[in-house]
């Protein structure tokens, strides 16, 4: 069980037995069939803020008891808006591992496997209802000129407005600028920060990367704009960067984050600013939830290595809430499913986090 929402889950498995397969949960049934590789589906139609039970079926056996869980509640009040973000797709990237390394089996339209997994996250994260596309940094391996427009393309054709922030590997030494290819395309790209304002929410897009560096930078004045654009829609925001907030101050992972010096001030400054906000980063390829620090920060994974996700936010009048859903389509979760196994299965432990980590409901500060 990958994700779970206030009225479906999503379900993943490397393999299923041969012959039909039935997956049941609060009254919702999917029959699949199997014997192929990896897979998933979603069950809809589920009670909100329930405890339900997975159960299942497969061909010639008793029915079983797969996963007890919890639906989420939604936040409180109205749905206002619907949004979603990719972040750390890497077009252009050719293998994965930091012992041995990986290689692409070859997609069935031999498209390489950042391409397959990338056209895949905007694709499902628009039909689950984004009616705007946020993507965190790192769109391209190495930020050369092809890459950008590959990436370009694929964001273009979204059919959603999309806003997009660079991260590391796309300003690296040899880089050359994405944001004229990005905007050719009709993807917002630009400068410094700058905010968009969605139904019931405003989205702060800041671009946290030193050039030629991995590591991230925000010096003060740029931190009092981050947070003086968080204040300024008059409601909850969301600020979406790539780099991470390192919570301390030598980096305890790899790669470094935003330095923690910064990373605090930044976020005393947005608690200060504006309680009402919830931070997203990529970066570091993992799920992760910060719980401790003055503003809610929600680390996402990457669209290209397991699990390989994408992550929707519901806004409601009285809070946010978010889903973190694998990258469904087979040509990608094929690939996906592989990188698991990176470092022995520790990547694929590391990566996911919990379940927690990946899907919360986050009421909004009381009244400012
Ligand atoms: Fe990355
Ligand atoms: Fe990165």
């Amino acid at each position: 069980m990958f994700a779970v929402e206030d009225t479906s889950v999503q379900v993943c498995w490397d393999r299923l037995p041969p012959g039909a397969v039935a997956l049941e949960a609060g009254g919702s049934r999917v029959e699949v069939e199997g014997g192929g590789g990896p897979g998933s589906v979603s069950l809809d139609g589920l009670p909100p803020d329930a405890a339900l039970e997975l159960t299942v079926t497969a061909h010639g056996q008793p029915r079983r008891r797969a996963r007890r869980f919890r639906t989420l509640p939604p936040p409180p009040g109205r749905l206002l808006s619907r949004f979603a973000t990719v972040n750390d797709l890497h077009i252009g990237e050719r293998g994965f591992g930091l012992v041995q390394r990986l290689h692409d089996d070859g997609g069935p339209d031999g498209e390489p496997y950042p391409v397959r997994c990338a056209r895949a996250a905007v694709r499902e994260a628009v039909a689950w209802g984004a009616d705007t596309l946020v993507a965190k940094g790192d769109l391209t391996w190495s930020g050369r000129p092809g890459q950008w427009e590959t990436i370009a393309g694929i964001l273009g054709s979204a059919g959603v407005p999309v806003h997009a922030v660079p991260g590391n590997h796309d300003t690296g030494r040899k880089s050359v600028e994405g944001g004229p290819v990005l905007r050719g395309h009709g993807v917002d790209m630009r400068d410094g920060e700058w905010a968009v304002d969605l139904a019931g929410i405003r989205v702060v897009m800041v671009d946290s990367t030193w050039r030629g560096h991995s590591r991230g930078e925000l010096d003060e004045a740029r931190r009092a704009r981050v947070a003086a654009l968080a204040a300024g829609g008059g409601g909850p925001a969301f600020v979406a960067l790539h780099h991470y907030p390192q919570p301390f101050r030598l980096p305890h992972m790899y790669p470094a984050g935003l330095p923690a010096d910064q990373a605090r001030a930044l976020l005393d400054a947005l608690a200060a600013a504006n309680p009402s906000t919830l931070v997203a980063t990529g970066h570091s390829h993992r799920h992760r939830v910060h719980r401790r620090t003055p503003v809610r920060v929600a680390e996402v994974g990457a669209t290209l290595h397991y699990p390989g996700t994408w992550a929707g936010y519901a806004v409601h009048e009285g809070g946010i809430r978010q889903v973190v859903r694998r990258v469904a389509a087979p040509e990608a979760m094929a690939w996906t499913e592989r990188t698991r196994r990176v470092l022995g299965g520790l990547w694929g432990w590391w990566a996911s986090g919990r379940l927690a980590d990946r899907c919360f409901t986050l009421g909004w500060a009381g009244p400012r």
